[in-house]
């Protein structure tokens, strides 16, 4: 089994991201027997497509780096690298350019919700994007691929760009890799709008819920979340038709492990005056000791990027066998 994922260090690491992939990161980091290994990065290469200074960018970095340790990634145990200090993510998404098509990258919802209307003045790093990731997963032949729900069609696409290159080049070189997506916490909504998803370009900060907001932080977005008039059903089914309603009660099932049908029978009849607090606790007391290793972590930057140096060394060793056979295959001359 050979486990890979990414994320993209800009901002702050959310709920959306920890619930969506970062607990089920550790939980395949933790569960790994000795044949196999895990690949968690920071996808800095692919954060380009969105404009920021030099300076935020290495702090970006640092930051997220230090969140993946403090949310349970151990560097020992995985290799934690970010994509930039290994050049073979760069290098084979420029191969597998040769192999994409321009109709496959056309169909690419999150690009579409990205440019919205300027395509035009979009940067052709956005378009080319989900190539890149094709790249970081295909250079290690990941088997799983833990991700949130939105970024299920990514994944077909590299499976599409794995199938093509080795038909093209008649070669047996890329594996299929799956996407592993939680049932529950897939899609964690916005705090502020239950038809839009929480992420880190929401102009809101009221709209998520950060792993560095504070209890008190934490407590107060969760009473301002937007909900219904109507007091919680008996069952899940219940929640039909009521969006913001449905993702409380799935943030608080996913935080406790219990099922929707569950939390609801728990508190049937009673109004988000009663339900929110208890969310907020649960919030507090799961983020936490995140947030103080957080904070711990982050006074030390010659320690993050040493973790990230041995990282990356330890990537591009995996990656070199790979990206060498892409090249032969095509018949390039390194
Ligand atoms: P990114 O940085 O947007 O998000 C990182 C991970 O968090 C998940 N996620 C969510 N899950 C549930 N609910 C949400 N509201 C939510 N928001 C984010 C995402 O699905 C993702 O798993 N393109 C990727 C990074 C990437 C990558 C890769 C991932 C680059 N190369 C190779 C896997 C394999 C991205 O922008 O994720």
């Amino acid at each position: 089994m050979r486990v890979l994922s990414g994320i993209q260090p800009t901002g702050n690491l959310h709920l959306g991201n920890y619930l969506g992939a970062i607990r089920n990161w550790v939980w395949m980091q933790d569960d790994m027997d000795s044949d196999s290994q895990c690949f968690f990065f920071l996808a800095d290469m692919h954060s380009i497509t969105v404009h920021e200074g030099r300076e935020a960018r290495i702090r970006n970095v640092r930051d997220m780096a230090a969140a993946l340790v403090a949310a349970g990634i151990d560097p020992d145990r995985s290799v934690l690298f970010n994509q930039a200090r290994v050049p073979a993510h760069a290098e084979l998404c420029w191969l597998l350019n040769g192999t994409a098509r321009i109709g496959w990258l056309n169909r690419m919802t999150q690009f579409k919700d990205k440019v919205g209307k300027d395509r035009e003045g979009a940067s052709i790093g956005l378009f080319v994007y989900p190539v890149l990731q094709a790249a970081d997963i295909l250079l290690y032949n990941a088997t799983h691929v833990p991700v949130g729900e939105d970024q299920k069609q990514h994944l077909e696409l590299a499976r599409d760009i794995a199938t093509k290159f080795n038909t093209d080049f008649d070669v047996d070189l890329f594996t299929m890799p799956a996407p592993i997506i939680p049932k529950e916490s897939a899609r964690i909504m916005s705090l502020r709008d239950g038809s839009a998803k929480m992420s880190k370009s929401d102009p809101s900060d009221l709209s998520r819920i950060n792993l560095t907001d504070d209890d008190d932080a934490i407590m107060q977005k969760v009473k301002k979340a937007k909900t219904d008039p109507e007091p919680l059903p008996e069952t899940a089914e219940g929640l039909a038709g009521r969006p913001e309603a449905n993702n409380l009660v799935g943030i608080f099932a996913t935080l406790t492990g219990r099922t929707p049908d569950a939390v609801c029978a728990d508190f049937a009849g009673k109004g988000f005056g009663a339900f929110k607090p208890a969310l907020g606790d649960v919030l507090v007391e799961t983020l936490r000791p995140i947030r103080e290793r957080f904070l711990a972590l982050r006074t030390d930057d010659a320690a993050l990027d040493a973790i990230l140096n041995k990282g990356a060394a330890r990537a591009a060793a995996a990656a070199e066998p790979t990206l060498r056979a892409a090249y032969d295959a095509m018949g390039l001359m390194r």
